[in-house]
């Protein structure tokens, strides 16, 4: 088949990566992408300008700008800080192009029908982690009097009266946590939503919605109460640290060993990685500037099963898989959150990786080196793991498509080699 003009752009952008180490340095944690999203979309909850500083800059804020954009809200950025203007009346839908980019645009419903009553926003559609369905969104906030048809491929929503009343997820989905709370900021009432999501993430939103003038109580834990005010007003807000871009920093650190610093990390938020970490042979530490961390000799195995915060993230488990390919002694991993998230291991085997998978279930036996080979990122972290995987590999580890990679991390590259790993990004036309 013929090649076109985009596929020879694509395969020219690509990610070198070389063996490594050790790392030495410190490294600048930004703002958590999961996070900074979901105070966008609550910026549709009432008119005038918000400011959210601490925002990494990184392509999925630049998606989620558009669907703000496209719906008549001016966004701007500068320096890490999002000034975001909703005006008076705005327009509540969210087109497929946008969608299927970023799934996480569906956060517009809860704030859309909080703050106008109705939405239209059309289904991402499936993802490689298997289905995502948006069906504990619904549920949830059909409780407190949201209705719900699907057409054409989009949900249309409306809410004429959002009431209080208690919500029970049936899993402590993070999305659909903060849809019902956003919702239920502005619902008469109280809304109770039990089984709630516990991630750092939704305490940050909730503390948004409370400076807004909101009253949330319990975010963090898995009871959640949201009385219903009539007003709120637009806030200034700082960001909280990416938990995630912290532990594929130190799962850089255990391929290639070294001493770093994450500046800016929060170690209250990462106790369990820290905990496994540990026990594979990478020593944290908290520090008044984030967290320090050492490892040096082998990596040692650990089995490791993801669990919905404060348990394992699942989002960790590509980059302990990459380290457990070449820890000592076998290990075995659990995907207990998306039915499919193990594409990343066939190109860990291809790198040398001894790596068996079954259903949920995924054994590694560490090899000593891996070598390196042209592998392809499938997602944000799946990509972000081969990158790191590559620092314990002899020859060259190439990843393509590394936009997957921008999606979620900002200038992942600069930061590595700042700490003397060696990697570099090759873009088109040099
Ligand atoms: N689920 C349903 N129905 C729903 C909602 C979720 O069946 O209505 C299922 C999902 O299919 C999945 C599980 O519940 O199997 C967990 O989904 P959850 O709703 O908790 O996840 P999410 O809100 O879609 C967020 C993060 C993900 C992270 C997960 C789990 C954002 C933008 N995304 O997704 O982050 O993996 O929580 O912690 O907040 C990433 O950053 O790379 C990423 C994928």
């Amino acid at each position: 088949m013929e090649r076109s003009r985009r596929d020879d752009i694509d395969a020219q952008d690509r990610i070198e990566v070389r063996a490594s180490g050790p790392l030495e340095g410190t490294v600048a944690i930004g703002g958590a992408k999961n996070s900074v999203l979901k105070l966008m979309a609550a910026c549709l909850l009432t008119e005038g300008t918000f400011v959210i500083r601490n925002v990494p800059d990184i392509e999925d804020v630049a998606v989620m700008g558009e669907v703000l954009r496209s719906m008549g809200v001016s966004v701007s950025r500068s320096d890490h800080v999002l000034t975001i203007n909703r005006p008076e009346s705005v327009t509540p839908e969210a087109p497929y192009a946008l969608t299927e980019q970023l799934r996480a645009s569906t956060a517009v419903l809860g704030p859309l029908l909080a703050g106008i009553g109705h939405a239209r926003v059309a289904l991402p559609g499936g993802d490689d982690f298997g289905p995502r369905p948006i069906d504990m969104h619904v549920a949830g906030l059909e409780a407190i009097g949201c209705q719900f048809e699907v057409s054409g491929g989009d949900v249309i929503a409306t809410a004429d009266n959002l009431v209080g009343n208690p919500v029970l997820l049936e899993y402590p989905s993070v999305g659909a946590t903060e849809n019902v709370m956003m919702a239920a900021v502005r619902a008469k009432g109280t809304t109770v939503i039990d089984n709630a999501a516990r991630e750092p993430e939704i305490a940050d939103l909730a503390g948004f919605l409370n400076h807004m003038g909101g009253q949330v109580a319990g975010a963090g834990t898995s009871t959640i109460v949201v009385e219903g005010v009539e007003e709120l007003h637009p806030v200034e807000h700082t960001a909280v640290s990416d938990r995630i871009e912290a532990a594929t920093f130190l799962a850089a650190l255990g391929m290639a060993g070294g001493e770093i610093t994450l500046v800016g990390a929060r170690p209250d938020h990462m106790a369990m990685l820290c905990r496994k970490l540990g026990d594979m042979g990478v020593r944290t530490s908290a520090d008044p500037d984030g967290i320090w961390a050492m490892c040096s000799g082998r990596l040692r195995s650990a089995d490791v099963s993801t669990l919905p915060y404060p348990g394992l993230p699942t989002d960790c488990k590509p980059l302990l898989v990459a380290m457990l390919s070449v820890a000592e002694g076998v290990g075995i991993v659990t995907e207990n959150l998306f039915s499919g998230r193990f594409r990343y291991v066939d190109e860990l085997v291809r790198m040398g990786a001894d790596i068996r998978t079954e259903g949920h279930h995924a054994v590694i036996r560490g090899v000593d080196r891996l070598s390196g080979a042209p592998v392809r990122a499938s997602d944000i972290r799946a990509g972000a793991a081969l990158v790191v995987a590559g620092l314990a590999a002899d020859g060259v580890t190439l990843v393509s498509d590394p936009h997957h990679i921008d999606r979620g991390y900002e200038d992942f590259t600069g930061k590595l080699s700042a700490l003397g790993a060696d990697v570099r990004r090759e873009r088109p036309g040099g």
